[in-house]
């Protein structure tokens, strides 16, 4: 099998979407064949057939936000195999134990592909599984308790039957595992025990409503590197700072995939720079502005950190890219027609610690929200190219009295002679039976990125300049 399985993150619609794009837009063509809410299913048009394809997939990784770990495929198995080995009640000990035993036939011819050398080796492999929905309960009650030690002792027993000195799986704390709550490894823990040297490895046994995919993690997410950047540099304030993965989901959003060094990229609402650090990782032309001095000069320091952490040239401009500037006024500042594409969450509004009243966000909107967006729209349709996208947030606010209210930001960006763009193309993923993996069509201009009970939630919209 030629597929690769994609580890989502957190978000996995906004995950999927920006996956999706990217396989559409960039040199990684492909499709999503499959997904469930954690994982997505690829085929690629022609990477595979490239010799050097692992480092390819090393580039696609690290541009992903919302990309944990990929794996190669090996094998697939039906979800009625897995349903009948693995049933919520045994009653037919029989069709159990020669399910499992076709399972285990499967796993054997897996296992020469995973460990290339098997023979004399000491040999260490962590079991992740992931399942359609964290909270299926045949999740927690059947992968957790009894397929996760199912696999862990018999792929053991067979490296020992293959050759292998030594076999040895990473435990998962029992306490998870006889609550069923359990979360596979996480990216670090993948980095920290060398799974991805040849005799050790992590198996993911990923979970559709189709069936079980079985890979190897060949890349995953460095988190480390992230952290380091959003928490070690000098100025942050992480209550208005949007996190590094959405940061970079924004940015491919934009759609400019090739020729990043050549992209002119501003942030109007710079704040201390979260988008335009990121930004830089990724070898764009950074701007960014803001109407505080003291939000410049944190952004500069921010900048000049990274690139000393990096060991890279300080450019010499940095002065003139990062300016004061009230976003009112961008284009008596920047050149018409200057940028391949802008991302930014602009103020989000008071910080509510508790939940408002809807008038006093009615009366928030119509005063200083819906004018701000507006002069947003006005101000970057000038200096953006023709055709070019910019990715912005828009808070929804949780009202006491009247629900989640926000602005109506698509009748401000039309307008202003802004087109919006579906983030997911509903045409190019296949329909999912479980309603909550469903993309409805009213809902793919817009996803939104929040933690459950947030007041104020980011909603990610992405328009394009029209002509
Ligand atoms: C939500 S913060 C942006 C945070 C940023 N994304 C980060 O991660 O650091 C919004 C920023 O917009 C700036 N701001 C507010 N009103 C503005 C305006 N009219 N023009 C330009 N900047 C403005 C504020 O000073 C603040 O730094």
């Amino acid at each position: 099998m030629d597929d690769f399985l994609f580890v989502l993150g957190r978000n996995w619609q906004l995950s999927l979407a920006e996956l999706d794009n990217c396989l559409k837009n960039s040199e990684f063509k492909g499709r999503i064949k499959d997904y469930s809410a954690n994982i997505a299913i690829v085929e690629f048009d022609s990477l595979i057939r490239d010799k050097y394809y692992v480092n390819k997939l090393m580039e696609l990784q690290f541009m992903l936000g919302g990309c944990q770990k990929i794996g190669k495929i090996y094998e697939f198995i039906n979800i009625h195999t897995i349903f009948n080995a693995f049933p919520f009640k045994i009653e037919k000990f029989k069709e159990v134990d020669k399910t499992r035993f076709k399972i285990l036939n499967v796993m054997e011819k897996v296992l020469n592909e995973i460990f290339p050398k098997i023979q004399n080796k000491n040999l260490f492999y962590a079991v992740s599984i992931y399942p359609n929905l964290f909270d299926d309960d045949y999740y927690s009650k059947i992968l957790v308790k009894h397929f996760l030690p199912f696999l862990n002792k018999k792929i053991m027993e067979l490296l020992k039957q293959k050759g292998a000195q030594k076999a040895l799986y990473y435990q998962y704390p029992e306490k998870n595992i006889k609550s069923g709550n359990l979360n596979p490894i996480f990216p670090h823990i993948v980095i920290k025990y060398g799974l991805l040297n040849e005799d050790r490895a992590e198996i993911i046994f990923g979970f559709t409503e189709e069936g079980l995919y079985i890979a190897r993690t060949f890349t995953t997410d460095d988190p480390n590197f992230k952290k380091k950047i959003d928490e070690e540099r000098p100025f942050k304030e992480f209550k208005s700072s949007i996190s590094p993965k959405l940061a970079l989901m924004m940015l491919n959003f934009l759609n400019l995939f090739e020729k990043r060094e050549k992209k002119n990229i501003l942030d109007p609402f710079v704040g201390n720079g979260t988008i335009l650090l990121f930004a830089l990782i990724q070898d764009f032309q950074i701007y960014g502005s803001d109407n505080d001095p003291q939000k410049v000069e944190n952004t500069i320091r921010n900048i000049n950190w990274l690139l000393e952490e990096l060991e890279e040239p300080f450019p010499l401009l940095l002065d003139d890219r990062i300016t004061r500037i009230d976003a009112e006024n961008l284009s008596e500042d920047f050149k018409p027609n200057f940028f391949d594409g802008i991302c930014t969450e602009p103020t989000l509004g008071p910080y509510y610690h508790k939940q408002p009243y809807y008038n006093q966000v009615k009366e928030l909107i119509q005063s200083e929200l819906e004018p701000l967006y507006n002069a947003i729209f006005r101000e970057t349709y000038k200096i953006l190219k023709p055709n070019r996208r910019i990715c912005i947030v828009a808070p929804i606010f949780s009202t006491i009295d009247g629900g989640d209210t926000q602005i109506n930001i698509n009748k401000i960006a039309i307008n202003n002679k802004f087109k919006s763009i579906s983030m997911i193309d509903a045409n190019r993923i296949i329909n999912k039976s479980n309603q909550k993996l469903q993309f409805r069509k009213q809902n793919i201009k817009n996803l939104i990125d929040a933690k459950k009970d947030q007041v104020i939630k980011r909603k990610i919209y992405v328009f394009e300049k029209k002509l």
